[in-house]
């Protein structure tokens, strides 16, 4: 008889997420976090930073360094979905390499919106079979789900994060100063996760950001209302991936809006920012729980009309209900075969449904194009 043996062993996982404000203060010390309480910091570091972002803070960041002697190696890296790639990550592991970080104790820092970290992610997930890394998001989108996550992905062969890890970062340092220079697109980008949470899981969330909603915008996410917003989002977020973290349950709350969401975000021209085919998405789900008596049309208002305040699409002319259906297949495939579409029950609740069908997403569809005829035009803001 031959030998055979079972290996049962477990992975435990501790990460933090934490606010700090002003992170490139050397009065600040928060981006030499190591995870460590010892006084024996390590004193080197790689950070890779977002190009834009280094044109913005490359400065004070090396300031920041040189104030505590600490040996770094920065890189710019110019990163976009089209090259969110293998390549990109391999360049990142050769900094890595020639600057032989150490396997412990010097954790890389990300410091950039979602692109920038899922590749830093992945690069330092590969390396050495992982080093720890950190990262600082530098957009909305970032802070409230690309930042807090487990995740790390890059593009491949034309299909969104086809190749990725479960990485966690050893922290994510969150400092809303930073989004002061982002776009008003990319602050509405943004607030679609935060919106995303609000519909699922917290009606008190959503009160707030049809208050403040607007303000944010305007303010660039530096007004005090903002604070209280941003949190509750990624509590929201945290207590569902911590329950998850792996995506064992294939049934996820913060798959809301993530539907039809990939296609969108693939096929769209004009083309939709991740946040803004959420929205469209969002949208699309509403209405197909308002046909379902899930939702009120007072409900359906409310939630239009804090989309159109914050700029956020309900629709784009690719939307056409057979592409909607093509693309509910194709996340059907994904979610191993059971639609798994959640649909709010009310706003702040959602349950999962399996039978949405064509003619339900045809009547959807044609519901918002008579509330938005100019759809075609919103996503060239
Ligand atoms: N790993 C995860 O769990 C996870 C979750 C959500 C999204 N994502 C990924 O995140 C990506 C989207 O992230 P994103 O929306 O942050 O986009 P992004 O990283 O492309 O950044 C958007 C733009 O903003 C610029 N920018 C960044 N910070 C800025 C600042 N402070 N001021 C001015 N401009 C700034 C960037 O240069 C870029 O042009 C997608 O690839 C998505 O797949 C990952």
């Amino acid at each position: 008889m031959s030998a055979k043996w079972s290996v049962k062993t477990q992975l435990p996982v501790h990460y933090t997420v934490f606010e700090s404000f002003d992170l490139f203060n050397p009065e600040n010390n928060a981006l030499l976090f190591d995870g460590q309480n010892s006084s024996q910091k390590s004193l080197r570091r790689v950070v890779v930073v977002d190009d834009y972002v280094e044109r913005l803070h490359g400065e004070r960041i090396r300031q920041y360094f040189q104030y505590y002697e600490i040996e770094y190696r920065l890189i710019s890296l110019s990163v976009s979905e089209d090259n969110k790639s293998m390549d990109t990550v391999f360049q990142v592991i050769e900094e890595l390499n020639a600057f032989e970080v150490s396997r412990r104790s010097e954790p890389v820092i990300a410091i950039g919106g979602g692109v920038l970290m899922d590749i830093v992610g992945l690069a330092a997930n590969l390396f050495r079979r992982g080093i720890p890394y950190i990262r600082v998001p530098t957009t909305l989108l970032g802070v409230v789900d690309a930042a807090i996550g487990a995740k790390t992905a890059v593009n491949f062969q034309g299909h969104k994060n086809r190749i990725g890890t479960f990485y966690p970062p050893l922290a994510a340092i969150l400092d809303t100063t930073l989004l002061q220079t982002l776009s008003d697109r990319q602050i509405s980008n943004g607030i679609a996760e935060i919106l995303k949470i609000a519909l699922v899981k917290d009606a008190e969330l959503f009160e707030l950001l049809e208050n403040y909603g607007a303000a944010i915008l305007s303010s660039k996410c530096q007004n005090p209302e903002a604070v209280p917003i941003i949190r509750r989002s990624v509590q929201g977020m945290l207590e569902d991936l911590e329950s998850n973290l792996w995506e064992e349950k294939l049934e996820r709350l913060v798959d809301y809006g993530h539907t039809f969401c990939p296609t969108l975000e693939l096929k769209a021209v004009p083309k939709l920012l991740h946040g803004e085919a959420v929205a469209v998405d969002m949208a699309i789900s509403v209405m197909l729980a308002y046909q379902r008596s899930l939702v009120t049309y007072q409900e359906v208002e409310r939630i239009y009309n804090f989309m159109r305040s914050v700029r956020l699409p309900l629709l784009h002319p690719i939307c056409t209900p057979e592409l909607l259906y093509a693309a509910l297949q194709s996340t059907t495939k994904h979610r191993n075969g059971l639609q798994r579409f959640p649909l709010t029950v009310g706003i702040g609740a959602a349950q999962f449904f399996h039978d949405i069908t064509y003619e339900e997403i045809k009547t959807a569809v044609k519901a918002i194009a008579q509330l938005e005829p100019n759809a075609a035009m919103q996503t060239s803001l």
